[in-house]
């Protein structure tokens, strides 16, 4: 089953936007990954940032699950100019829970994509984590603030400048519900600094702070642990058993 692009309105300015955070990202998560050999999966890869680090960092197979198709059109092209990533990423089109993923898992990775999972998928994503990684196995992903419903308020989160052109990205959020918030984000271009186009797009993110995401590993016998800097809410989660 194929979910609804959120990202169309976004995804020309997204995968700019993204690239200076994978330069802090990127060493954290390589570090993470090492000495997997099993496949691994990049959830929700968007343009391939992280599919890039992870090849780096391990020989293992990587299938990138990516359900934007404008998402995935970056994400193709960069796997298919890199000879390191075409010959053995796989890039699928379905949203996580409806892929058909590989059934022993060295590694699933879930980068700046938690809050696209209600509470119930996320205990699925935990299920699929307790039944398929293999001895040794981890996932990593991150939780990104705020990690309450809280509000916040209008902030320029990017600036980038790609020829006569710059473009800003804004973003303020709201709560919508007990564990809920709404992104309101606004991409400004400026041609030779005139606003020239101004792009807006909303979404919905569940929200989950560090003692709910240990109580609900708990529950499926998965332990998480801080990897990476503090500021980057990182976590390595592996087996109770491991
Ligand atoms: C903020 S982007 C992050 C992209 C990438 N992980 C990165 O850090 O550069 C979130 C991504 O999650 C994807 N996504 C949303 N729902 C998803 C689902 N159910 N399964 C897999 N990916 C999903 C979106 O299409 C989008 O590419």
């Amino acid at each position: 089953m194929r979910v609804a692009d959120e990202y169309e309105r976004s995804a020309e300015f997204i995968d700019v936007m993204i690239a200076p955070h994978w330069a802090v990202l990127g060493p954290p998560l390589e570090e993470a990954l090492r000495g997997i050999t099993d496949p691994v999966v990049d959830v929700g890869a968007g343009g391939g940032h992280g599919t890039r680090v992870m090849a780096k960092a391990v020989e293992a197979e990587i299938v990138a699950v990516e359900p934007s198709p404008a998402l995935r059109s970056v994400l193709m092209a960069r796997v298919n100019e890199a000879a390191e990533l075409r010959d053995r990423v796989t890039v699928l089109p379905e949203g996580l829970l409806d892929a058909e993923l590989p059934h022993r898992l060295g590694a699933v990775v879930a980068m700046n994509v938690l809050g696209h999972f209600a509470p119930a998928d996320r205990q699925r994503i935990w299920t699929l984590l307790a039944e398929r990684l293999v001895p040794g196995g981890r996932a990593v992903l991150n939780l990104q603030p705020p990690t309450e419903p809280a509000t916040v308020p209008e902030t320029r989160s990017a600036d980038v400048r790609l020829g006569r052109r710059r473009y800003e990205g804004w973003g303020r959020a709201e709560p919508a519900g007990p564990d809920r918030i709404t992104w309101h984000m606004t991409y400004r271009t400026y041609h030779d600094d005139r606003l020239t186009d101004e792009v807006t797009a909303s979404y919905d993110w569940w929200v989950l702070n560090e003692q709910q995401l240990t109580a609900e590993l708990a529950g499926h016998d998965l332990k998480p642990a801080r990897t990476g800097p503090a500021e980057l809410g990182m976590y390595l989660i592996r087996r109770g058993d491991a």
